[in-house]
């Protein structure tokens, strides 16, 4: 990654009659980054890319590719491509058809084309699809085509808005790594939408996270992993337990900074009583009921091995994050996580 900046949003809003939309965005993004726009249902991710793309025009701000402003162009003199949720392929075309029509329009020669689509398939482990249909191929290898198309534009700035959303757990999994792979080798710029934590995390550069039409934080995965600006975006993250103080303000603790040790149920930061032990993969969840509610923790099978429902157990916190009661803002990080 460059620290050229390839995109950049200047204070933009845009809002729809109903007063729902997005409000004073910022974001630079650099040439070869991958920038994810996390948020739940309706936060305004779309709204976003559509406006980068020009299928939504701004209320106010400028969108600049490259130093350019870009606002008024209409999509198809932008330099970006933007591949959707779904039903991104023309049904009545082939893959080659499907690949080629961009092309075409640029009047690109027809060995080119050829060419460039070949070498684009392999790149997406598609080779021998091009006669097929889209309704003759899995939504995996739908959007793998829909990806490969887009990239054959190649787009200063590529928007993929919740590309794999359709996909089941594994091929999203694998979806997400070719994609990291290629555009890291190509050095492709993009922006991508999802509500999928794990996904944002797993991917990007830097995460921005929304709510109701904001940025709420920008940071790399690990900046916000470890630093929650706030007690949405600590809820939003990973998994986080949260304990109510007298005073109102929260405590946040994640459950793999939490250690127990048999006791009497009233030492360490919390006391209280194994609940359940759960095997989650490669580790265990042991949740402790205490009068503040349940607090998770997550131990290696042989620290789970040590304990049964009933125990009474002590709670110790490695590292915990502090949260006032009405701001939601972070007051202090008490202790390094
Ligand atoms: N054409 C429209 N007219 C009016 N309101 C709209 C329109 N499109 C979206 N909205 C509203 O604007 C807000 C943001 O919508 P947007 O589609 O950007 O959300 P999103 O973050 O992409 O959500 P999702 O994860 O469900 O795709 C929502 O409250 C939505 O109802
Ligand atoms: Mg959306």
């Amino acid at each position: 990654m460059s620290d050229q900046v390839k995109l950049e949003i200047r204070n933009m809003t845009k809002l729809y009659k109903t007063g729902d939309g997005v409000r004073n965005i910022n974001l630079t993004v650099n040439l070869g980054e991958l920038v994810t726009l996390l948020g739940p249902s309706g936060c305004g991710k779309t709204t976003i890319l559509r406006t980068v793309a020009g299928f939504l025009s701004c209320d106010t701000g400028s969108i600049l590719i490259d130093g350019k402003d870009i606002s008024h162009l209409p999509p198809e003199k932008r330099p970006t491509a933007m591949v959707f949720q779904s039903y991104n392929l023309w049904p009545h075309m082939t893959v080659y058809e499907n690949m080629a029509f961009g092309l075409k329009l640029r009047k690109i020669p027809k060995p080119e084309i050829q060419r460039r689509i070949t070498e684009m398939l392999e790149l997406v482990k598609m080779s021998g699809f091009e006669k097929k249909y889209p309704n003759q191929m899995s939504g995996g290898q739908q959007q793998r085509i829909a990806i490969a198309r887009s990239l054959l534009l190649q787009p200063e700035v590529l928007l993929l808005d919740e590309p794999f959303s359709a996909l089941d757990a594994k091929i999203r999994s694998q979806m997400r790594e070719e994609l990291r792979k290629i555009q890291t080798d190509l050095e492709i710029t993009v922006v991508f939408v999802t509500h999928d934590q794990e996904e944002a995390m797993a991917l990007s550069d830097r995460i921005v996270v929304m709510n109701k039409g904001s940025f709420e934080q920008i940071g790399t995965p690990a900046e916000i992993y470890d630093h929650p600006a706030s007690r949405y975006i600590a809820d939003f993250i990973g998994e986080m337990n949260f304990i109510e103080q007298r005073d109102g303000t929260t405590i946040a603790v994640r459950p793999e900074n939490v250690t127990l040790e048999l006791g009497d149920g009233t030492g360490g930061d919390i006391g209280g009583y194994v609940r359940t032990i759960m095997m989650l993969g490669h580790f265990y969840e042991i949740a402790i009921g205490t009068d503040s509610g349940i607090v998770k923790a997550y131990v290696s099978a042989e620290t789970a091995g040590k304990y049964k429902r009933g125990d009474m157990v002590n709670c110790y916190f490695e590292g915990t994050y502090r949260y006032e009661p009405d701001s939601e803002k972070k007051k202090e990080k008490i202790a390094p996580a």
